[in-house]
């Protein structure tokens, strides 16, 4: 049995104790201060993790994602323009009255939901210097614990708790957890990579080195991160001194790369559903894969749809 505070003889495995709460995962981080440039124009007075999903910000699926796996604890990383994701997840009096007002109650739920879902804290990143140093600058509100981060970029199905698997694995291996996911060769350059080996599980592989955009041909895999992360608070140390990498930015890869280096990283082999909403061609593809899924919409939709290809096709 671990004892808090004693260190666990084998360092392939450690066991923590049920009841060792400097090692809960209880604190969520999501990085929302990046400039949306390749939604211009409508990202110019909207963040773009307040675009919809369908009738959703896209922030709230990742929100409702971390609440899922028992993370309530949600450090949003802002910037300027960005006061319309704290509204969002605050009350909304006037709206609220008039909704009661017209007894429509199931709008009212909708309209309070977002406000009901978790404990949000903001912190601003004053300046864009990259993923790593948005995530430096929740190391105050973090403390000495693990935390898991979440780029909005990335939706992960409901159906597939793939976070929870995550800290899972942190808690029987220590250390900091990545999502990893196989993705064609000619993909791999626009994003982190990882080379990996197999650990006794399927699935759970450990992490031996990693590339943060990797020139192409150079990539150790075909294995690239995803954008949800399990990090040991040592990756706070690690970060203060990384210098700036790939795009002249401080790179969260970067700093997790010297813990790999050290064993010290684990990878989630994810199979299940992603969907991405960083680019307008995949955010479409999200938004119709969405409409198709809501079974308010989809007996309409689907139909029109279909209809619709096979008059422009
Ligand atoms: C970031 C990370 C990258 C990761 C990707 C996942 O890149 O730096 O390692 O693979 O998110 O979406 P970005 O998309 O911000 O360029």
């Amino acid at each position: 049995m671990y004892h808090p505070g004693e260190r666990p003889r084998d360092a392939s495995i450690r066991v923590w104790s049920m009841v060792d709460t400097a090692n809960a995962v209880t604190k969520a981080v999501v990085p929302a201060a990046g400039l949306g440039t390749r939604f211009l124009p409508a990202t110019k007075a909207t963040p773009k993790e307040m675009l919809p999903v369908v009738d959703k910000p896209a922030i709230q699926y990742v929100v409702e994602e971390a609440v899922a796996a028992g993370l309530d604890d949600v450090l949003l990383i802002t910037g300027r323009s960005k006061v319309s994701i704290e509204n969002h997840f605050d009350r909304a009096y006037e709206l609220e009255e008039a909704l009661t007002a017209k007894e429509d109650w199931d709008k009212l739920a909708e309209v309070r939901a977002s406000s009901e879902l978790a404990t949000v804290h903001y912190v601003r990143q004053g300046d864009p210097k990259g993923l790593g140093h948005a995530v430096l600058c929740s190391a105050q509100h973090v403390g000495d614990e693990p935390f898991a981060v979440l780029l909005g970029d990335d939706l992960i199905d409901v159906r597939d708790p793939l976070l929870t698997q995550m800290i899972d694995v942190r808690q029987r291996y220590g250390g900091s957890v990545v999502a990893l996911m196989e993705v064609d060769p000619e993909e791999v350059a626009l994003y982190g990579c990882a080379a990996i080996s197999p650990t006794n599980e399927d699935d759970v592989v450990t992490v031996t080195d990693l590339v943060e955009k990797p020139v192409p041909g150079s990539a150790p895999s075909r294995w690239i991160i995803i954008g949800r992360y399990v990090c040991d608070p040592a990756v706070y140390g690690i970060l203060r001194e990384t210098p700036p990498g790939r795009g002249g930015e401080i790179q969260l890869t970067d700093a997790l790369k010297v813990l790999a280096r050290q064993g010290e990283v684990r990878g989630v082999l994810f199979h299940g559903r992603r969907y991405d909403t960083g680019n307008k061609l995949d955010y479409l593809r999200t938004m119709v894969q969405f409409a198709c899924e809501r079974p308010d919409l989809a007996s309409e939709f689907i139909p029109w749809l279909r209809k619709y290809l096979d008059g422009i096709a």
